[in-house]
């Protein structure tokens, strides 16, 4: 179990006042998890990891895991990054060339300081080897090896002196899509595999979604929010997170009031009146924006085929594109454009009008002054 509590992580800067690159992160990952810190460039991920690592020295906060403290401002610990027992993978992974497949991954182990027995190190390695799929490749020189077969060596370095923690910092960014696509399930089989506690860094939302028990969304140095991938995509605190988790649809409109027949908020939008969810506290009259996914405005040719009448309308096609599994539709209800991903059966021509229904539970009003720093 990881803990971090209130950490604050500044760079000097040559003029003007210090860059605040990490601003009180906070966030419990429980043991065995997997864990993701997701944001834009520059936003204080890989900050983040540094701290936790012990690369950096955070100005405050407090940094425990499985009830050790590895650092805290005000009882002034600092544990060293190299009696934290933790394992890394960075970006730029640095394999060491001119050395086998074994020698790289029983590194750590020989340079240890209570040295292990030559058996005992083999034993370990060969482990590690096999739970990345390496182990024909033992004898093989690491330069040898293609880019994912590297990345898994890296991975396995890291593994080799059973951290009690995995960091990893884009550890697949340097392949290829496809390559990247494979990795991802390798890793999650690993980590599923091991049990082992891990925090994974990345800007690729699909990749946060598909491997995590949870994310933390950060911009700016802060966490803006933290969930499961469902929560976090389903269910967006603030504009800021919606539009980073995928593609969104912001209607902005005002809440006209509480419809009880049907338990929701009611919003007044120009792609009409729509009964929303929200997890924030409405007021008529406020403003918001109401966030709803391409996939999940419902279209169809014929008005009756829906069956709810709730958040129903119609509109014009106004431009339509075919992506193969999915036709992404531009609707125009009034003066709104709405985008809409659609099955490739729906054929409705352009200039037609088609019918659009939008799933209250799907229609998220986002107060419109919950600022990107909105509460976790
Ligand atoms: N060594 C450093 N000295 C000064 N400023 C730094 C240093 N490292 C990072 N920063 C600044 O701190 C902020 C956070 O950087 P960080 O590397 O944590 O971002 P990131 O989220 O990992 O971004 P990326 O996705 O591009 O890797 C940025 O504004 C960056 O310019
Ligand atoms: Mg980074």
């Amino acid at each position: 179990m990881l803990t971090v509590r209130g950490l604050n992580t500044e760079y000097p800067s040559q003029k003007g006042p210090a860059v605040k690159a990490a601003q009180d992160v906070t966030f419990e990952v429980p043991a065995g998890k997997f864990f993701t810190l997701l944001g834009p460039s520059g936003c204080g991920k890989t900050t983040t990891l540094r701290s936790i690592a012990g690369l950096e020295r955070p100005v405050s906060g407090e940094i425990v895991v499985n009830g050790r403290v590895v650092f805290s401002s005000e009882r002034k610990i600092f544990i060293p990054p190299n009696q934290r027992n933790f394992g890394m993978v960075f970006q730029s992974y640095a394999i060491w060339p001119h050395m086998t497949v074994f020698a790289n991954a029983a590194f750590p182990l020989e340079v240890r300081k209570n040295k292990m027995s030559k058996s005992e190190i083999r034993e370990k390695v060969m482990r590690v080897l096999s739970a990345v799929a390496l182990e024909q490749y033992a004898d093989r020189e690491a330069t040898k090896l293609s880019g994912g077969q590297q990345q898994r060596l890296a991975l396995a370095r890291a593994l080799v002196m059973e951290p009690e923690l995995l960091l990893l910092d884009e550890p697949l960014s340097n392949l290829d899509a496809k390559l990247r696509d494979r990795m991802r399930f390798e890793l999650k089989r690993i980590q599923r595999e091991l049990g082992i506690t891990t925090i994974y860094v990345t800007h690729d939302q699909g990749e946060a979604l598909a491997l995590s028990h949870e994310i933390a969304v950060m911009n700016e140095g802060r966490i803006v929010q933290v969930g499961p991938p469902r929560t976090i995509y389903e269910h967006p605190r603030t504009k800021f997170v919606a539009e980073f988790i995928g593609t969104t649809n912001f209607i902005d409109g005002v809440v006209l009031g509480f419809d009880e027949p049907a338990g929701r908020w009611k919003v007044r939008t120009p792609a009409g009146d729509l009964l929303v969810s929200t997890d924030s506290a409405l007021t008529p009259n406020m403003r918001v924006t109401v966030s709803i996914r391409p996939e999940d405005v419902e279209l169809s040719d014929d008005a009756t085929t829906s069956g709810s009448t709730e958040n129903v309308t119609s509109g014009l096609v106004d431009q339509k594109v075919f992506l193969g599994d999915f036709v992404d539709f531009q609707v125009q209800i009034g003066d709104f454009m709405l985008l809409s991903r659609a099955h490739p059966s729906l054929r409705t021509p352009i200039g037609e009008t088609i019918h659009v229904r939008m799933n209250p539970d799907k229609c998220v009003a986002i107060p419109e002054d919950s600022s990107a720093r909105a509460a976790a």
